[in-house]
């Protein structure tokens, strides 16, 4: 269907739209082989299973010396070797029709000279990202479709949010399409992974719109106004599990939930009833006008390719996951993070029934949203893929089913390590700055402050109605 987002015409296709029955068909003679068992490749594949789906997976062996986690990954999930499960990535894309590439972007160059000549005249070349085609060095023969399901968050949350009934929403793309069927397969490919609908994008528009959003709300400016409010919190007396229950739960159990449901005006109704809304608006401007620059920044690191450049340099550097790892173990030895542990580990309520306390935090995440929406709107991304990135993601899938259990550190380990170089790069940057710009004491206007439906409210509020659990009333 084609969606009016607040003023742009958009095309989404629902579930009832692209019926599973109608993707089943189109796969009735046809393997999907997914390559790679990291983040996406057991989620992906394991849906697809579930609905009946051919599906092979391509995981190598050994990672190294070692035998790869994954490769074990995928024995405990019931892949059986030399069956559906194959450690040589070319013998398992010679034996797919659909050959999913679910590798690391990083890896992508290699696996494809791995692969490239296994590939048939007709086969759909899958990606679940932009990375790979636009900045990994990948180029197609012209001789088979390419195309794309980008899920709007991690393996985990997707197949999570399958088994709940709901789905995670995706964008498409359609790259090549050699043999005229390109549409049906790449939307049959949505079906199978569980997605709960899909809209429109390019790969191009994707790969910058995605590593942006990461390197911001979904992962590093989130974390970074909840670590600069938690030092101002205790810089004020507060005792460490109160300043953490205070920023952190504040933002984690209450504000991102009612963003996520009812959007700002949930935010806002709730402000004006306690006479705060003067305190949210002005934090909301503050943050917002001081992360003009940084976002700007940010997005030309993107689009010029130097972020796909710093993540593919870093990821080939030997020892790079400990690296990695050593710099999430690091993260969590902030007092933030150490308290977080603590405060997760007591047996208490931690939902905090929806009571919104920090005033000065919600307007600043308000802040934050509204400069990555101008950001991305600005540079002509479409109105859709700009809310998923800043609020859709973050609210449906990273925050419930990683944020609050997990913390900064947990939620970006789930993610990609392109997603993971990113987001430690640039979360100190944004906390510097929304340091920097908080004022002292917060005052705000006495004129009576509301909400008021700016057009990033006003598509999410469209995107809301599009989720599955809204679209079955
Ligand atoms: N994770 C997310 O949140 C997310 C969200 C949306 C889209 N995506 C996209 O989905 C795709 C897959 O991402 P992911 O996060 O699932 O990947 P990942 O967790 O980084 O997956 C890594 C997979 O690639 C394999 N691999 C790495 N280097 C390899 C090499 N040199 N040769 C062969 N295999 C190699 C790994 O095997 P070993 O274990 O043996 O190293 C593992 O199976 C990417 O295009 C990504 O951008 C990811």
């Amino acid at each position: 269907m084609i969606v009016d987002f607040g003023g742009e015409l958009e095309e989404v296709i629902t579930r009832e739209e692209f019926p599973l029955e109608k993707a089943r068909k189109i796969y009735k003679d046809e393997t999907i082989s997914f390559l790679g068992y990291g983040s996406q490749g057991p989620a992906q594949s394991k849906n697809a299973r579930n609905q009946g789906f051919k599906v092979i997976i391509g995981q190598r062996k050994y990672d190294g010396k070692k035998v790869s986690k994954n490769w074990k990954k995928a024995l405990e999930d019931g892949w059986e070797p030399g069956k559906n499960l194959f450690s040589d990535l070319r013998e398992a894309s010679s034996r797919g029709d659909t050959v999913a590439m679910l590798t690391s972007d990083a890896s992508s160059y290699e696996v494809w000279q791995t692969i490239s000549n296994g590939l048939e005249e007709g086969n759909l070349l899958y990606f679940s990202h932009g990375m790979p085609l636009i900045f990994g060095g990948i180029t197609p023969p012209k001789n088979i479709d390419v195309g794309m399901i980008a899920p709007k968050g991690a393996g985990a949350g997707l197949r999570d949010m399958f088994k709940r009934g709901t789905g995670t929403n995706a964008s498409f793309a359609l790259e090549q399409d050699f043999t005229g069927n390109l549409r049906d397969r790449v939307l049959a490919m949505g079906r199978a992974i569980g997605t709960g609908y899909v809209f429109g994008n390019t790969m191009g528009l994707e790969v910058v719109e995605d590593h942006h959003g990461e390197r911001n709300t979904l992962l590093a400016s989130a974390g970074a106004v909840a670590q600069s409010a938690y030092m101002r919190a205790c810089a004020s007396g507060m005792n460490r599990r109160d300043a953490f229950i205070y920023t952190s739960e504040q933002l984690t159990q209450v504000i991102l939930p009612i963003i996520g449901a009812e959007g700002a005006k949930g935010i806002y109704d709730r402000a004006q009833a306690a006479g705060k809304a003067h305190i949210v608006a002005e934090m909301q401007k503050i943050i917002s006008g001081a992360t003009v620059d940084i976002n700007d920044n940010l997005y030309k690191s993107c689009s010029s390719g130097n972020e796909a450049r710093i993540a593919l340099e870093s990821n080939n550097l030997p020892g790079y996951r400990d690296q990695l790892k050593g710099e999430l173990d690091k993260l969590n030895t902030k007092d933030i993070w150490k308290t977080g542990f603590d405060v997760r580990g007591m047996n208490i309520d931690r939902t905090y029934g929806l009571k919104i306390e920090n005033w000065e935090l919600t307007g600043a995440m308000l802040g934050l949203i509204d400069s990555q929406y101008a950001c991305l709107t600005s540079n002509g991304h479409r109105l859709s893929a700009c809310f998923n990135e800043t609020v859709e993601e973050l609210t449906q899938c990273l925050n419930p089913k990683f944020y609050q259990d997990s913390g900064c550190s947990g939620l970006i380990g789930v993610c990609s390590t392109t997603a993971q170089r990113g987001a430690l790069d640039w979360l100190p940057q944004f906390e510097r700055v929304i340091s920097a710009a908080w004022p002292e004491k917060v005052v705000g206007s006495d004129v009576l402050q509301g909400y008021s439906p700016t057009n990033v409210w006003t598509v999410g509020e469209i995107v809301r109605g599009l989720r599955p659990e809204n679209q079955a009333k």
